[in-house]
């Protein structure tokens, strides 16, 4: 099948953003994102809220994209959506939604891995924009709330994880170091901006011994406690008088472990562009970083625009143009899963 006149509605619920997002002809014509606010008082998303907030949430957002793209729903080709990795709960809501409407209209229904679609978020492109894209094969650093992995892209939807964390992602070790400091959730993009104003070599923080493409980052956040117990001790407003130079300590830290493992995955599979992809791309370090990282090893990086960093339905709607190209459906019995491989 040709991408002409193909229009995907993505469907986006896998964690704690309600989102949907209108594909046409491979240009992005909308991308709407709800986020959650009932989480920020509870120091992490509270799965049972997150999904009555995507059952409010997901009949207006829906409608909001398709009012956007400026398109009749008769006129959708078919319908994309999150199947996981994510919490069940909110995956049900999304995908019970797209499989009602796949079946009202009679259109395909395309299941959607969410860790592979942050990685193809690189090839959105909007209406008049032509982006350089990177080439196959590359390396992805996908860095979110719930994973960080090292993903040898080697075609669209050909892709094969070579290094994960065996604990923590990346994203989680923001968010509770944040909310040792009594940050609210999510602490991510706030030790950011903190950091900006900080030194981030005031504090030394260890990093992990585990395998050659292996992460973790449980260690980081017992180790920032127990420094702070410590401190404390000696001045009780430790914190407050050091809260930049702890957030930029602490981001230093993730993001040199990050780097280091890259590199070495850029040296193994030789590969000439890397990427980074996820919430945590959109941090101000990384992005730096991974430019740094690039120009060392005779790279080209590829950083996504802040908008596709974080969970959205583009990114989905985005997979679901691939995979309608290779006349890859769903079965109608087709249901979310909390935990998801690419090849399933
Ligand atoms: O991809 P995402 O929206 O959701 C998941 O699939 O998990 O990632 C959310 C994660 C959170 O842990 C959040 O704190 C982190 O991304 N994050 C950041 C920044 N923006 C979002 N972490 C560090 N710096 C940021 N600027
Ligand atoms: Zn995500």
């Amino acid at each position: 099948m040709s991408s002409k006149n193909i229009i995907i509605l993505g469907i986006e619920s896998s964690c704690d953003e309600t989102s949907a997002a209108v594909i046409k002809d491979n240009k992005l014509l909308a991308n709407i994102i709800a986020n959650q606010e009932v989480h920020k008082d509870f120091g992490g998303v509270v799965p049972e809220l997150a999904s009555r907030e995507h059952q409010k949430n997901i009949v207006p957002v829906v409608h909001a994209a398709i009012k956007k793209a400026d398109i009749k729903k008769e006129d959708i080709s078919a319908v994309a959506y999150t199947q996981g990795p994510g919490l069940l709960g909110s995956l049900l809501v999304g995908g019970s939604f797209a499989k009602s409407f796949s079946m009202s209209l009679d259109i395909p229904l395309i299941e959607v891995n969410h860790m592979q679609a942050h990685v193809l978020a690189h090839f959105i492109e909007k209406e008049g924009e032509t982006n350089d894209k990177p080439a196959f094969p590359f390396l992805c650093l996908t860095v979110s709330g719930g994973h960080t992995q090292i993903v040898l892209v080697k075609d669209y939807l050909n892709m094969e994880i070579v290094g994960e964390t065996i604990d923590d992602a990346a994203g989680e070790a923001f968010d509770k170091v944040a909310k040792i400091l009594q940050l609210p959730y999510p602490g991510g993009p706030l030790v950011d901006k903190l950091a900006k104003e900080g030194n981030p070599l005031a504090y030394h923080f260890p990093k992990p011994n585990v395998g050659e493409l292996e992460f973790s980052f449980s260690g980081l956040k017992t180790s920032v406690l127990y420094f702070l117990r410590k401190e404390v001790e000696k001045n009780p407003q430790f914190v407050s008088e050091n809260l930049n130079d702890i957030c930029a300590s602490v981001q230093f830290t993730i993001v040199s472990i990050l780097m280091d493992k890259l590199e070495i995955a850029i040296k193994k599979f030789n590969v000439k562009t890397i990427a980074i992809a996820g919430g945590v791309s959109a941090n101000s370090s990384l992005r730096q970083e991974i430019i740094k990282l690039a120009n060392k090893t005779n790279c080209k990086a590829f950083i996504p625009p802040f908008e596709y960093c974080t969970d959205n339905a583009a990114m989905i709607a985005q997979v679901g143009c691939y995979k309608l190209l290779e006349d890859d459906y769903a079965r109608l019995d087709s249901s979310p899963k909390a935990r998801m491989k690419f090849s399933e």
